[in-house]
């Protein structure tokens, strides 16, 4: 006995292929805590004795191991997992009526107070092929375990999202909110002066404005947005200061790090081997199609999302001089956390663009968690200096194409 007690990871996505009704193939995504998202094939063909053994699981059965090579197995997998290494469920959590807990109320909402025009609720919005795109059906093919944390859209049970634009410091802001208080909000009629109390906060975030004050904030974000896009359009690429209200950028934080922490992430891609990944990461999904006309309006073309892709990068990785794919014609590279940096500091690790002239010079850009550079990467050459020893950097790639584009998307 070494002392650890196994359990079956129950995290681990284990997806059942049969022909003819033999199981052929069984397929193992898992989550280690403190580690990496494992991902696990076994044939027939060569591992026919623990494609018997994990037959039980595909009819709810339990797990049973009555040797110590298939022990071995089934450990390297993720698939039984000691207390240490179980990860627990990532959640995302922002909640407008905590971060506005101390702020005065409104003194009156009378009738030039309305919902904020901008909001949007993601979830209650989402076409059947949308939805489908962040929660992947599972009833075509048997699965065993819960479905892993990235394939759902990771908020608290009764809870919602709502979105919306410019309300007060940065561009997009974005809050859990409980699904009762986003069906009041999706109820106010512009007219509506009846609200009930705990909605104040509401006001206080923005997500009800009060028509001067949101006529001047607006005008105001149009002509930094302007200057933006007319910086992307010389330059094909712009820094994007505060594209994030802060406690949106703070939640994304805390949420990434948990994801990275608790082992969802794979580790390491075929572009640089020292860094967490996740390709269309449900949350980022959302946030990219909030994002998606911010970034048609400083790329002054219609736009359609293709892929996101998260990246925490750690031991000193780099970034290889390259551009971009076809999918990549608008980008965004939003920081999302950087360690060790204080408040409101600059990352010291820049991403270093290069126009494709002869003579153009690189240029430098150091970004604040909430920030954001956008970029037309398949022109711009970009790459990245190692990171400094001892650093963490994480960052989310949006990437757009034009809206008639008709390639793959991923
Ligand atoms: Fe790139």
């Amino acid at each position: 006995m070494n002392g650890r007690q196994l359990v079956l990871n129950k995290n681990a996505a284990v997806r059942f292929q049969r022909t003819n009704r033999i199981i052929t193939r069984v397929l193992v995504q898992a989550p280690v805590r403190g580690g990496s998202l494992r991902i696990t094939s076994w044939a027939r063909e060569e591992n026919g004795s623990l494609v018997d053994a994990l037959a039980p699981l595909a009819n709810g059965g339990d797990l049973i191991v009555s040797d110590k090579t298939t022990l071995g197995r089934f450990t390297s997998a993720g698939l039984l997992v000691d207390d240490e290494h179980l990860s627990v469920p990532v959640r995302i959590e922002c909640p407008f009526e905590e971060t506005y807990l101390d702020c005065e109320a409104p003194s009156a909402l009378d009738e030039a107070w309305r919902l904020n025009p901008t909001v949007r609720f993601p979830l209650k919005e989402r076409t059947r092929e949308g939805l489908a795109r962040v929660i992947p059906s599972q009833e075509s093919e048997s699965y065993r375990g819960l479905a892993l944390a990235r394939s759902t859209v990771p908020l608290p049970p009764g809870v919602s999202w709502v979105w919306f634009e410019g309300a007060a410091t940065g561009w997009l802001s974005g809050y859990s909110v409980a699904s009762e208080i986003a069906d009041q909000l999706q109820g106010l009629s512009e007219q509506s002066t009846d609200l009930p109390l705990n909605l104040h906060p509401a006001a206080q975030a923005g997500l009800l404005v009060h028509d001067g004050a949101y006529a001047e904030r607006r005008a105001r974000l149009e002509s930094e947005q302007e200057s933006v896009a007319e910086v992307f359009e010389r330059n094909r690429y712009a820094r994007i200061p505060r594209l994030l209200e802060k406690p949106l950028a703070d939640a994304l934080k805390l949420y990434y790090r948990a994801l990275v922490n608790e082992g969802y992430c794979h580790r390491g891609d075929n572009q640089v081997a020292n860094r967490f990944t996740l390709h269309n990461e449900p949350f980022a999904i959302l946030l990219h199609e909030a994002l998606t006309p911010i970034a048609a309006r400083l790329a002054r073309q219609a736009l359609k999302p293709s892929y996101v892709y998260f990246a925490s990068y750690f031991d000193e990785a780099a970034l290889e001089p390259h551009v971009d794919r076809a999918q990549c014609e608008v980008s965004m590279s939003l920081l999302i956390d950087y360690k060790p940096l204080a408040e409101r500091a600059l990352s010291p690790w820049p991403l270093i663009v290069k126009r494709p002239e002869p003579d153009a010079p690189e240029m430098f850009v150091n970004l604040s968690p909430g920030d954001a550079v956008a970029y037309r990467g398949c022109e711009l050459l970009h790459y990245r200096p190692a990171l400094p020893a001892g650093h963490t950097s994480t960052s989310l790639f949006l990437h757009w194409v034009p809206a008639a584009f008709e390639g793959p998307l991923d």
